[in-house]
């Protein structure tokens, strides 16, 4: 078994991760998060809300999972949200022919459909299933197709990413921010892709969880307010020249964006509250790395985008996260097919005194000469140019007719007006975290197998052990009453509640020998396991056993809950927190 082999054993076995629809013999790309994954996986968005929610101050909306047609015309993903696909002629498998050719061409990622199609035929590639020979490359759009409503109905698509609903919200979020910019909104939830062959458990799922970040930013000033927090913050960067030496640098974020490697602050803000975030759920810092999108590979929208990547065993460096400037794109396609303004008001730290052009209908003259239309008539003349206005005849069109306007109906002048403000599109920076990818390496850069010897087991054995931080940890104590004797279960009961009411997650275990279970919580990360015992009944002290070290400490009952909790949060040190055993 490989290490993802290990780990989905494991995962399967003890509750965290297994295919959906088992027992009709599941669908690829569909996941099922059980007990102790749902957990986890709460526990990390609970740290993305915590940090961008709480912290940063985006606050969470909720919106469709099904949007509307016009949703995704405007967003450009009815258009061109495909991946190229290619059918074997004999079996009929479906592939995704840039990941056929993979190894052959770099950045297959940006290749068209037709550069595609010869590279496979140059390359004689063929079916990996049966080795037949491959049908012409098409392009497939990825996104769930449905109707809204009975019949026809009207057409839906599921949400390709979670994005958009905070884009059309725009004018309710900065109603809702006072019209100030920087302003951002953040939803955490699913979003569907009809992938083309989805071979890699949850890494490429069908259904998956995205945490998104819209950013609303002033466009002239991408400067972030708070970027001195990350200033100094060493990130590992591959940059889109680096991509085409080959080696990565390792450089601080202000470095990085007075070099101009990272377009500008907000952008290089993210990558650090990124880094932050990936290493306090337990992402090792050296199998993370920032990989800046070639140009031929960024989406319809960003100017600059960066992905965070974790390598994984068998999957090698896979994104978690990317990161772009997404620029005016979307709030300007949203109005422009909705016919709504979606902009806001800047005002200017002065008033700026400007020269106008002011054309001044006159309505005594208007009236008689074109009765009910007149009004139509002066706002036509007030969007005149000044040179229309002074040829020798001045004509609008009226109804889809052509009218003469009088010159002494409409005088028209230059001004010095002042003004204090003015419309403008914001910019939109996005943090677009894929939370299932980041599951999966959590789980991967946790799990250990050490090998090990004690004095029972002779034999070399293997000690499985997930190292999870204590913060993601689905189970963070374990309450192990030796025997199954009622003066041992008793104490063991009004332990698990005491830890319970203080806030952490605490489990009951009294099946099978000590042990077997604290192998059992070494495997689900549990990091730490109190042992109730006779001595409990004696003089009121219990066992504290620490995941990662196996060794024990002696302490009282009467402040256990305190202590588990300055362990599992605070600064406490295992060793000197009770009697070392
Ligand atoms: P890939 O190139 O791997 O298909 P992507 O570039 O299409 O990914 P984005 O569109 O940037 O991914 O989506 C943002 C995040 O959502 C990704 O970083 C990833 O973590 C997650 N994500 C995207 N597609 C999937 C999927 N099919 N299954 C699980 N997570 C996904
Ligand atoms: N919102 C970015 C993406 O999902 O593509």
């Amino acid at each position: 078994m490989d290490r993802y082999e290990q780990v989905i054993e494991l995962a399967k076995r003890r509750g965290f991760l297994w295919k959906s629809f088992e027992i009709y013999g599941g669908t690829a790309g569909f996941y099922d998060y059980g007990p102790l994954g749902s957990t986890l996986k709460r526990r990390i968005e609970q740290i993305w809300r915590e940090i961008y929610v709480i912290h940063e101050g985006y606050m969470e909306i909720e919106a469709p999972t099904i949007g509307i047609e016009e949703v995704f015309v405007a967003s450009g993903h009815v258009g061109g949200f495909s991946d190229p696909l290619c059918e074997c002629k004999c079996c009929e498998e479906a592939f995704r022919a840039d990941h056929l050719v993979d190894d052959i061409v770099t950045c297959a990622d940006g290749l068209h459909i037709k550069e595609l199609d010869r590279v496979i035929a140059e390359n004689g590639v063929k079916c990996p299933e049966c080795g037949g020979e491959l049908g012409k490359t098409y392009e497939f759009n990825l996104m769930f197709k449905t109707n809204i409503g009975p019949g026809s109905g009207r057409q839906g698509y599921m949400r390709p990413e979670t994005a958009q609903g905070m884009f059309v919200d725009f004018m309710r979020l900065a109603r809702f921010y006072r019209d100030k910019l920087p302003f951002g909104a953040t939803q955490i939830g699913k979003s569907y892709r009809n992938e083309i062959s989805p071979r890699q458990g949850v890494i490429r799922l069908r259904e998956f969880t995205q945490a998104e970040a819209e950013i609303f930013i002033d466009p002239s000033n991408k400067e972030h307010p708070n970027f001195q927090r990350f200033a100094a913050t060493s990130v590992n960067l591959y940059s889109d020249e680096a991509q085409d030496t080959g080696v990565m640098e390792s450089m601080t974020l202000s470095e990085a964006v007075r070099r101009g490697t990272i377009a500008h602050e907000f952008l290089a803000y993210q990558i650090g509250l990124t880094d932050y975030f990936l290493k306090r759920i337990g992402i090792a810092s050296d199998k993370l790395r920032f990989r800046q999108h070639k140009k031929d590979e960024m989406a319809h929208y960003a100017i600059d985008c960066w992905d965070a990547e974790i390598e994984t065993a068998r999957f090698g460096w896979v994104e978690v996260v990317g990161i772009a400037d997404r620029t005016d794109y979307d709030l300007k396609a949203h109005a422009s097919i909705s016919n709504t303004e979606l902009s806001i008001y800047r005002e200017y730290t002065e008033p700026r005194i400007v020269r106008s052009f002011v054309v001044k209908p006159d309505m005594s003259k208007l009236g008689p000469l074109f009765k009910g239309k007149a009004k139509d008539v002066a706002e036509a003349l007030k969007l005149m140019r000044q040179e229309e206005l002074e040829k020798d005849r001045i004509t609008i069109i009226i109804d889809g007719e052509e009218a003469e306007v009088p010159k002494e109906a409409v005088d028209f002048t230059e001004e010095t007006v002042k003004i204090s403000g003015e419309n403008i599109i914001p910019h939109v920076i996005e943090p677009s975290y894929g939370i299932d990818r980041i599951f999966y390496s959590t789980m991967e850069h946790a799990f250990e197998e050490e090998k090990w010897r004690t004095e029972e087991e002779v034999d070399e054995d293997a000690r499985i052990v997930m190292r999870f931080k204590n913060e993601v940890a689905p189970v963070q104590v374990a309450v192990l009453p030796l025997l199954t004797r009622d003066e041992l279960i008793r104490p063991s009961r009004d332990i698990k509640a005491s830890i319970k009411r203080k806030g952490l997650l605490v489990a009951y275990d009294d099946s099978g020998t000590i042990g077997r279970r604290y192998r059992r919580n070494d495997e689900i990360g549990t990091p730490y396991s109190v042992t109730i015992d006779y001595d409990t009944v004696e003089n009121n002290t219990v066992t504290i056993r620490d995941r990662d070290s196996m060794k024990q400490i002696r302490v009282p009952v009467d402040n256990i809950a305190d202590l588990l909790y300055g362990l599992i949060y605070g600064d406490s040190e295992f060793e000197s927190a009770g009697e070392a055993l």
